[in-house]
């Protein structure tokens, strides 16, 4: 098994999924009980669900969002604040996640690859502006002022994730990239392990399960990210 080794590890690329995010008590996607237990994705998350039934999206995304405002951050999210923060290195975190947890951590420049529930879209003028209301038909384009227009920032089946050359050009640099809390189903976040080996990177899962990628990494952890992040956030500043 390769060995991470903290001494010879500059740039770290860490990307997380809902699973960071369930000892918050946000639900995920694919476990039991999970978002899309209740819901059929392609009846909500894609672009022609909500042009077929804009009420029906607008209120999945209004109870997440209000659900994510009772949510607290937890020791994973704050770990990763803490490398960061402290890390000699460079730290590129990426998430699947349209929550704000790992922000209100500590973490800065969150490159929020599927969108965010803080945010809307005007489907009119392009403007992605801060939200922390409910979303519907009547919501203002804070960008042009039409309404009718706005829909949740998120990026639906089917769409092109936010900032993919900047996460590519920082996979093929990093000397670490870490996944955590991701079931590796959903492309391209689930290749990002392999982009990373091309250039040269050590890869470790964190993940209660093996994902469906588990065999691309160099090493598994298995486990609770609260855990796992925490011990190797430790490990890392360590050396
Ligand atoms: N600690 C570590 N891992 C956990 C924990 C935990 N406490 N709880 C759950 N997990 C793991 C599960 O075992 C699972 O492998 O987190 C993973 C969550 O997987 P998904 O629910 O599929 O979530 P994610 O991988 O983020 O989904 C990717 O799919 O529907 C789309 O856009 C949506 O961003 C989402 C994408
Ligand atoms: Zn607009």
């Amino acid at each position: 098994m390769t060995e991470i080794d903290p001494r010879v590890i500059r740039n770290v690329v860490i990307l997380t999924g809902a699973g960071i995010s369930a000892e918050s008590g946000l639900a995920t996607f694919r476990d039991s009980g999970g978002l899309w237990e209740g819901h059929d994705p392609m009846e909500i998350a894609t672009p022609e669900a909500f042009s077929r039934n804009p009420e029906l999206v607008y209120r999945f995304y209004n109870a997440r969002r209000r659900q994510m405002g009772d949510a607290q951050p937890n020791d994973a999210h704050r770990a990763l604040a803490h490398l960061q923060r402290d890390y000699p290195g460079d730290v590129f975190l990426v998430t699947q996640n349209v929550d704000d947890l790992h922000e209100r951590a500590g973490s800065a420049h969150v490159c929020h690859m599927h969108g965010e529930l803080m945010s809307v879209l005007c489907q009119r003028c392009g403007a992605r502006s801060p939200w922390q209301l409910d979303c519907d038909q009547s919501t203002i384009c804070p960008g042009c002022g039409s309404s009718g227009d706005v829909r949740p920032d998120i990026v639906w089946f089917g769409e092109i994730p936010y900032r993919m050359d900047d996460i590519g050009r920082r996979l093929s640099q990093c000397d670490l990239f870490v996944a955590i809390g991701t079931s590796g189903v959903v492309y391209p976040a689930a290749g990002f392990v392999r982009k990373a080996r091309q250039g040269g990177a050590t890869t470790l899962e964190i993940n209660r399960e093996p994902s469906e990628v588990t065999s691309e990494f160099h090493q598994q952890r298995l486990g609770l990210a609260t855990r796992e992040v925490s011990a190797l956030v430790e490990e890392l500043l360590a050396a």
